[in-house]
């Protein structure tokens, strides 16, 4: 008879930039209020990468923080998976770039890609990683969600700049014949939104011309009420189908930890769900909406805070460009 291989969260890490920009300073760039971001958003503050400072970057000093705190080295990760819309390069893939920085004595030769889920990337990758791991193909995972939404947002477009920041967040995941840490994921997607959330130029649609430089075609544009229309049902959709496929009950998560988009979405979809907002993890006003790091940082923050322990059930819900969505119900 075949083993069952169970999934263990390992531990988790992240990486801010130092940068913050405040509503108070956006005032100063474009016309906008910090009355209007705050009521519109709940957004107050984000964190804004350097020139010089990469998506592969942040999301190294998040993994070596995971690292540490799970006692893991390098040599021991079977595989790098990083979910990114913001990546250094087309190719290679961050995620070769990270290995690079993780391994810069030794040879690793092990295996590594991006995913590109956009906001719902972490959940995504939470679903792949699960995946090879039951399947005996990979034992410890290195899962990575990092963005630099700064450096693909226009900043002179003020419908858009005040929604987005950067940062990182990494979860180690292993094979384990005791735990089993992920206890459902469900993942969906529509490309017939995709004209609603995305960046037009850079790809083979529209190469990179003078023209499509002058024109900021480079940058993040958005029907940002449509967006919102179809973010509530979906995120709730999610969160229930995942909830519904672990077997638990609303009562038994400790704490629902949804994408950090807009406050408003973030309320609707708890009070469409029925969960009280004191079980509902917010960092917006710090963050501004991080794409694939909003889960996973948040999730750390969390438990950095104390807010969770181990033991605790945690459903994770996403939603993003594509339009994609997703949940996953997890132990920490
Ligand atoms: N400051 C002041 N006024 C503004 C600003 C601003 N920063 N931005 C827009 N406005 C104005 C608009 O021009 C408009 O003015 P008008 O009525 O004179 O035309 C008015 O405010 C209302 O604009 P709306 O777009 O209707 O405002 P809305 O209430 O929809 O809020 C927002 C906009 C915050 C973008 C909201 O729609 C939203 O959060 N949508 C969801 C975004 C999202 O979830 N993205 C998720 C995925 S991101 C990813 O995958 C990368």
């Amino acid at each position: 008879m075949s083993r069952k291989i169970g999934v263990k969260i390992l531990g988790t890490g992240s990486y801010f930039p130092k940068k913050i920009i405040t509503n108070i300073d956006l005032e100063k760039k474009v016309k906008t209020s910090d009355e209007w971001i705050t009521t519109r958003t709940g957004i107050k503050e984000r964190r804004i990468s350097k020139k010089n400072e990469l998506t592969s970057d942040l999301a190294f000093k998040a993994s070596l923080e995971a690292l540490k705190v799970t006692d893991i080295l390098p040599e021991q990760i079977d595989l790098i998976l990083v979910a990114t819309i913001t990546p250094d390069m087309f190719f290679p893939s961050t995620a070769c770039f990270l290995q690079k920085k993780l391994y810069s004595s030794i040879s690793s030769q092990k295996p590594a890609f991006d995913l590109s889920a956009a906001c719902s990337g972490f959940i995504y990758g939470i679903t792949i990683a699960r995946a090879f791991i039951k399947s005996g193909l990979y034992k410890t995972i290195l899962l990575v969600g990092a963005e630099e939404l700064s450096k693909i947002t226009d900043w002179t477009d003020r419908s858009t700049c005040v929604l987005f920041g950067d940062g990182a967040g990494a979860m180690i995941l292993s094979a384990s014949d005791t735990d089993d840490d992920i206890l459902a994921t469900y993942l969906g997607a529509d490309g017939s939104y995709s004209d609603l959330l995305f960046m037009p130029a850079g790809g083979t649609a529209n190469p990179a011309t003078i023209n499509t430089v002058e024109t900021k075609l480079h940058t993040i544009k958005m029907d940002g009420m449509h967006v919102f229309k179809v973010a509530v049902p979906k995120m709730t959709l999610a969160g229930k189908k995942a909830l519904e496929l672990s077997g638990k009950k609303l009562k038994d998560i400790k704490l629902f930890i949804p994408h950090q988009a807009n406050m408003r979405i973030i309320k609707a979809v708890a009070k469409k769900m029925n969960i009280s907002m004191d079980k509902v993890f917010v960092n917006i006003h710090k963050t501004g909406n991080i794409s694939s790091a909003t889960t996973i940082t948040a999730l750390d923050e969390a438990i950095k805070s104390g807010k969770i322990k181990s033991g605790d059930l945690v459903e994770l819900i996403a939603f993003g460009a594509g339009f994609t969505w997703g949940a996953a119900v997890i132990r920490i």
